[in-house]
């Protein structure tokens, strides 16, 4: 899979979202090392900070499906995904909480990650390494001096 069929499965899965109350549709793909991919999109809620990040549901089926260790590329795209495609020429670049999120599965998988950050559109891509998104961010290694229950 190229990283171009990479965006465009983030791009078709932001058509999945479920966003009345922002207008904004993000996608997210996870291919795993033997070549499964797995997708996600933003699920918001009438009580807004119950929404779901695209990438935390694309993280959440990766785990169901073959575990976060078995990470190797992820692909997100936002935009406008009210029309049949999604549409848009900014790219975007995980929240925080996602940032949080993925440096867990970075852990597990043992390297950073590299995340192509596409604009709705497709056209422009950011590549940003998750070293980059989160810097000296808290992760399992964080806790090696808690004293266990
Ligand atoms: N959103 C994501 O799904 N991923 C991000 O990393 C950025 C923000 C969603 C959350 C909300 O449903 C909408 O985009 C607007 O913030």
């Amino acid at each position: 899979m190229t990283d171009a069929d990479l965006i465009e499965a983030a791009r078709t899965a932001a058509l999945k979202a479920y966003a009345p109350y922002s207008g904004y549709s993000v996608g997210c793909a996870i291919l795993s090392t033997d070549g499964t991919l797995v997708t996600g999109a933003n699920m918001e809620n009438a009580c807004y900070r119950l929404g779901i990040c695209a990438e935390q549901s694309a993280l959440t089926t990766a785990q169901h499906v073959f575990g976060l260790g078995q990470i190797a590329r992820i692909a997100v795209a936002g935009g406008n995904g009210s029309g049949e495609v999604l549409t848009g020429d900014q790219s975007v670049t995980p929240c925080g909480g996602c940032r949080q999120a993925l440096l867990e599965a970075s852990h597990l998988a043992g390297r950073d990650f590299e995340i192509l950050c596409a604009s709705g559109d497709g056209t422009r891509v950011e590549r940003l390494t998750l070293s980059t998104l989160i810097p000296h961010g808290f992760g399992p290694a964080s806790l090696s001096d808690a004293s266990p229950g």
